[in-house]
């Protein structure tokens, strides 16, 4: 399995495999609205809590845009991602972003730079790039 997810994006295809359903987070209509609007809604447990609070207090500088939700809604979503919130080192990065964790680094150490920024990338938070919707186990 790892060996054709691999290969795939050497043959500049973009669909890797992860496993469908082993990020299932309990649904949660009202965090896939506004979590999912710009993005896909980043799976809980891919980081910790305390990251999860600290982005949640900096909505109004969320990476370069404003992302700020109404008080109660705020609180509803933060309690939800605290739920499920990964724990340890593994889920934890300064620059709060799940793609500088230790864990997402070890997931990836298969993919190399180019791969990266390949234009149909772009980005390591562009995770439905390569994995499409398999990743909320939809
Ligand atoms: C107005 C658009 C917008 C909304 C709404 C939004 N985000 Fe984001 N988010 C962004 C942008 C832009 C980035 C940076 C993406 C990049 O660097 O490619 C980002 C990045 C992130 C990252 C880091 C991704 C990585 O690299 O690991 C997390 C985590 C995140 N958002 C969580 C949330 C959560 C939780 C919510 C809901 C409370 C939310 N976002 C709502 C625009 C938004
Ligand atoms: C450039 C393509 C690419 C991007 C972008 C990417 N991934 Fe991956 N991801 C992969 C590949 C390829 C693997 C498999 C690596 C291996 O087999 O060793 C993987 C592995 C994983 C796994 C482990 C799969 C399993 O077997 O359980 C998870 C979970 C995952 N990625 C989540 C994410 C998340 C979340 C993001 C966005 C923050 C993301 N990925 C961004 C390509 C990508």
């Amino acid at each position: 399995m790892k060996r054709v997810a691999v290969l795939l994006l050497v043959f500049g295809m973009n669909l890797a495999h992860a496993e469908a359903g082993r990020l299932k987070a309990p649904n949660n209509p009202k965090w896939k609205e506004e979590c999912g609007s710009c993005h896909i809604p980043y799976p809980p447990q891919l980081l910790s809590a305390d990251n999860w609070r600290s982005l949640m207090g900096g909505l109004d500088k969320h990476f370069g845009t404003n992302a700020t939700l109404d008080a109660n809604d705020s609180k509803k979503i933060l309690a939800f991602l605290e739920q499920n919130a990964g724990s340890g080192e593994r889920y934890s990065a300064a620059s709060l972003r799940i793609s500088d964790t230790p864990w997402f680094k070890h997931e990836h150490h298969v993919i190399n730079n180019k791969e990266w920024v390949n234009p149909q990338v772009k980005s390591r938070s562009n995770c439905s790039a390569c994995h499409g919707k398999v990743l909320l186990g939809e």
